[in-house]
């Protein structure tokens, strides 16, 4: 048995007290490379503690390649290299009295921790974790040819600085196409920023003090969340309605934000009302026209994320809210991340003159601007019409993912299960059926090569612990069936240990006298 001793009164997180006593072991020599150690389930049950704590520590030492899982095989401690590491990581406080940064952040960050638990998923899993577009339509060959005349034509003007509001042609091609969206914007009402996760930061810094309030979806996007709870605004969730049919209305509750407003002094909402992530919801037009009234009424404007907009696999397309709007009360963000390259890190923000002046002010004291670059071969991608052709073939291909992820569901999940039918973007939302814990079957799944983002991760209040986000677009078809069949197979796995556990606990017991 591993010595471990774990100290559920610290302020330190019991899944850090554990890694870091795993990191010492090893390093300590007492437990060597090659070596197996306990299944997750096996050394919680050990501690006393959830499965969920050690399968956090176990994926934090595997992204820094101290342990490794093999789906069937088991975890090991591994060997390759240990001299090195050995060096590289940080000694805990225990081990030799240096600082443990860890234990002086300000907060846990949930999806640093989501992102350690699914990133080190053994070699060769199927990952739904993300909601990214796929990288084998990403056109390196077209970039390179767009790169190579944006260096001839205007190399001098790429290496200056340059205007933080945005480099000219890519604010042209903007322009253009918020005109073919039917949005009529001019270079004054237009940033360019470092995508949407900016936009959202820029604004906070713009309009939010400590103690303002904010209204967002819940569960919602956990880099808004981050932004505005790392800004202490105090946040009020707004419930997203996912059931859809005949008489139903998807979406962010609308009534429910009337009831908010009319309670509470709000600042501004931030909502995503195509192909919300993670619901993958889009609410309709009806609703937005009441949204807008509404907004109008209590003056409290809108930050509308339009991020997966244009990304519609099916249905008829739903004017925006900055199209709808009539009272110059929406500020619209959106970027390149989902529709084209997220890791060329551009995106922009469309609103009233004023608000974009105030915006480009907070940005100059961020970055001066968004690098020159990476703006000048999206302008020339688009000015190609390139954008619109790799477009074109990234909807068609999601909108097959889409189809396959429902039909896989529709083939496999127990009928308890329940899931969003989005007409676009990159995720579907599952409910599982009611007291089943995702971030459990996640542990499960993980094992079978099968991983997703656990609902958890998505709320800010009220976590319904029995939801998971689904992300498509970076799978194919064939890893979508399989990846889908799995899941549904851990998940009547599990359903039936429940209920041979709810049988044996029905046996009547007899009194003892
Ligand atoms: C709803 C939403 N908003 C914003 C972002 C951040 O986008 P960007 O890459 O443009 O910063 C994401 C990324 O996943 C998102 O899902």
């Amino acid at each position: 048995m591993i010595p471990l001793h774990l100290q559920p009164e610290s302020h330190v997180p019991l899944y850090v007290q554990l890694r870091d006593q795993i990191r010492a072991l090893v390093h300590g020599g007492d437990l060597r490379p090659g070596e197996r150690i306990p299944a997750s389930r096996e050394l919680a049950t050990q501690l006393g503690v959830h499965r969920t704590t050690v399968a956090n520590a176990y994926a934090e030492l595997e992204s820094e390649g101290l342990i490794s899982g093999h789906v069937g095989r088991g975890t090991f401690i591994r060997d390759e290299g240990l001299e090195r590491r050995i060096t590289e990581v940080p000694h805990p406080a225990s081990m030799n009295g240096s600082l443990r940064w860890e234990s002086l952040f300000a907060d846990e960050r949930g999806e640093e921790v989501l992102s350690r638990l699914t990133q080190s998923a053994p070699r060769g899993s199927i990952s739904f974790v993300m909601a990214r577009p796929a990288a084998e339509f990403f056109p390196i060959d077209e970039l390179r040819k767009c790169s190579n005349s944006v260096w001839r034509r205007e190399g001098t003007e790429i290496l200056q600085f340059g205007p933080s509001d945005g480099y000219p042609p890519l604010k042209q091609a903007v322009v253009g196409m918020l005109r073919s969206d039917g949005y009529e914007a001019s270079g004054e009402n237009l940033l360019i920023t470092d995508g949407c996760q900016q936009a959202l930061d820029l604004v906070c810094r713009a309009f939010l003090r400590p103690g303002d309030t904010v209204l967002l979806e819940n569960p919602a996007y956990p880099g808004a969340i981050a932004v505005f709870a790392g800004a202490r605004a105090r946040i009020i969730g707004v419930p997203v309605k996912t059931e859809s049919g005949p008489g139903m209305t998807p979406g962010v509750d609308v009534s429910a934000i009337e009831a908010v407003l009319m309670q509470n002094r709000v600042k501004m909402m931030v909502l995503t009302p195509d192909f919300h992530n993670p619901t993958g919801t889009t609410l309709p037009v009806a609703e937005r026209r009441r949204l807008l009234e509404i907004a109008a009424r209590f003056q409290v404007p809108i930050i509308e994320d339009h991020i997966y907009a244009r990304l519609r696999a099916r249905g008829e397309r739903v004017p925006s809210l900055k199209q709808l709007d009539r009272s110059n009360i929406v500020i619209q963000i959106d970027s390149f991340s989902k529709i084209a390259f997220p890791g060329m890190r551009v995106g922009w923000v469309v609103g009233p003159a004023n608000v974009i002046d105030r915006l480009r002010l907070v940005k100059q004291s961020t970055d001066l601007h968004t690098g020159h670059l990476a703006q000048a071969i999206l302008a020339e991608y688009v000015r190609r019409g390139l954008l619109g052709r790799h477009l074109e073939r990234t909807r068609r291909a999601y909108s097959a993912r889409l189809a396959a992820l429902e039909q896989a569901l529709t083939r496999h999940m127990p009928p308890e299960t329940k899931w969003t039918r989005p007409e676009g973007g990159m995720c579907i939302w599952l409910e599982l059926p009611p007291g089943f814990d995702s971030n459990e079957l996640l542990i499960h799944t993980r094992e079978r090569g099968v991983v997703f983002a656990p609902g958890r991760y998505f709320y800010f209040q009220n976590p319904q612990p029995n939801t998971l986000r689904l992300g498509f677009a970076g799978l194919n078809e064939r890893e979508i069936a399989r990846g889908t069949a799995t899941l549904a197979d851990v998940l009547r796995g599990e359903m039936r240990k429940r209920q041979r556990g709810s049988r044996r606990a029905e046996v009547p017991r007899v009194a003892l006298v």
